[in-house]
């Protein structure tokens, strides 16, 4: 038995970083991770392979449709297993990197997967650990749908879909969120048939509409095809591979489509399987999260939650961001997140990313608000290298000018996004970022031009 100020339960994004920030404040730490390597699911089958799988594909479509225009010649073709090998890669290097991490700050992970049997000890394996904080980093899973049996096979979630023997010739998408329309964009790249089912009538719930409406419209253009308002009832597996039976929701109709591949993408749900919680009495939610307070507090003396198991949107720089502040925490710290400012971003081409209010919630809320837009065709630089899709959206208030909110498709979306979150963060009118001096010729100009926009005018439009 070993005993630990913060025993740490998953090695993903909100539990290595909260690690690593309690070893930083002189915290005895150990993490628990069941999976062969660290980093959890955005690391091993999410965010980063879906990452290199995006850029290899987006490689291939520049080389089809740009590459002549600009004089670069000859045929490119790819080679499937190869492109699987450098995803794995990227994969091993990010997961490599933790790894060096927890030793350099003497972190122990202690390898298995995790049971709390009381609060204050955490057993693994045989062995029971003591801990006097226990944080649980459990994060989420796909969400099952009836009628859809996933084989990881040829009915798959995002993990299967990021391990294809071979690049389907017909992908159905169950759900145009954000995972659907990312692998989505991979596979039309490398020559699939793509059809995205989406139970709503527009595509991305949550983001500004117009954005969604541009977003629809630019994937279109690359060859994805939408069916909305339509119900996904069942996908049954044949010799020819899977018929995926769907009921539009506007006159109750049934309709179906036959693919080789089904990806299932309509969200992920909390996961605290074997951690014994029910025995515990840990709380949860009407919607199965772990109830906690505003500072990652469950309902049990010395056992907190960050991340996917709690409310908040499921992404990893939110449980980083936990995994911080409970650190601060329960190192004596005032540990802190600003939930009104946390960036959301598809890596798409192009990248669609947006922070703070929409025009839709502004409306509801009844709030005066103005609105700066500028289109990337007015951007030199995006013009020079083929990205000239797109516009930066920005809102701020009517009487203040204080910025609520901004919204952009186009390059570099989700890098771009960031200097509206530090603007934000430090409570920035729209004039603030329209006059801080922006380099030429670069993208982020698209959004000083925005914020110009919300005063006496953008110059290039
Ligand atoms: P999502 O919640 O983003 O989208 C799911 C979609 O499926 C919704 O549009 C929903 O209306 C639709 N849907 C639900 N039931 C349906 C049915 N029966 N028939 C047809 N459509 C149906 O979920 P997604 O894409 O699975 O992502 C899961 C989580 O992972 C999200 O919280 C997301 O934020 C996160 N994630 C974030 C990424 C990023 O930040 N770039 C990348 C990948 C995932």
């Amino acid at each position: 038995m070993s005993a630990y100020d913060v025993i740490i339960i998953g090695a993903g994004p909100g539990g290595y970083v909260s690690a690593i920030r309690c070893a930083q404040l002189g915290l005895k730490t150990a993490v628990v991770e069941g999976r062969e390597t660290l980093g959890g699911t955005c690391l091993n089958v999410g965010c980063i392979p879906s990452k290199a799988l995006l850029h290899a594909s987006h490689m291939l479509h520049e080389t089809k449709h740009n590459f002549g225009e600009m004089g670069l010649e000859g045929e490119t073709t790819f080679d499937w297993p190869k492109m699987l090998a450098y995803k794995d890669k990227t994969i091993g290097q990010n997961t490599g990197g933790v790894e060096f991490l927890f030793k350099k700050n003497k972190i122990d992970w202690l390898k298995g997967w995790a049971t709390i049997p009381e609060a204050g000890k955490v057993k693994v394996g045989d062995e029971v650990h003591e801990a006097k904080h226990i944080v649980i980093a459990s994060g989420s899973e796909p969400a099952p749908l009836k009628g859809v049996e996933v084989d990881e096979e040829v009915i798959v979630t995002s993990t299967g879909a990021l391990e294809l023997k071979e690049v389907p010739k017909r992908l159905a998408v169950i759900g145009a969120g954000v995972i659907g329309l990312e692998l989505g964009s991979v596979y039309a790249r490398l020559g699939s048939e793509v059809t995205v089912v989406e139970y709503l009538d527009h595509i991305t719930p949550g983001l500004d509409a117009e954005v969604a409406r541009n977003f629809q419209k630019l994937l279109t253009k690359q060859g994805l095809t939408f069916k909305l308002g339509a119900a996904v009832q069942k996908a049954e597996k044949g010799k020819g591979g899977v018929t995926l039976t769907f009921q539009n929701r506007k006159d109750e109709s049934e309709e179906s489509l036959e693919a080789d591949v089904v990806l299932l993408a309509t969200g992920r749900r909390p996961f605290y399987e074997g951690l014994g919680l029910d025995g515990l009495g840990v709380e949860l939610t009407k919607r199965g999260q772990i109830a906690t307070d505003a500072h990652y507090k469950t309902s049990v003396e010395g056992i907190y939650a960050i991340g996917d198991v709690r409310e908040g949107p499921m992404l990893a720089h939110k449980a980083e961001d936990e995994g911080m502040a409970i650190a601060e925490r329960l190192a004596g710290q005032a540990g802190h997140v600003n939930y009104d400012v946390i960036p959301g971003v598809i890596y798409t081409h192009p990248e669609v990313a947006s922070v703070g209010k929409t025009e839709e919630q502004l409306k509801e809320e009844g709030r005066a608000y103005k609105v700066g837009k500028f289109p990337f065709m007015g951007n030199a630089r995006a013009k020079a290298v083929f990205a000239a899709e797109g516009f930066v959206k920005l809102l701020a208030d009517k009487e203040t000018d204080r910025i609520l909110g901004c919204h952009l498709i186009g390059p570099g979306a989700g890098d771009l996004i960031h200097e509206i979150c530090v603007a934000m963060e430090f409570g920035a009118a729209a004039e603030d970022v329209a006059r801080t001096c922006h380099a030429h010729p670069t993208f982020s100009e698209a959004v000083r031009e925005a914020a110009l926009a919300c005063g006496d005018g953008a110059i290039h439009a």
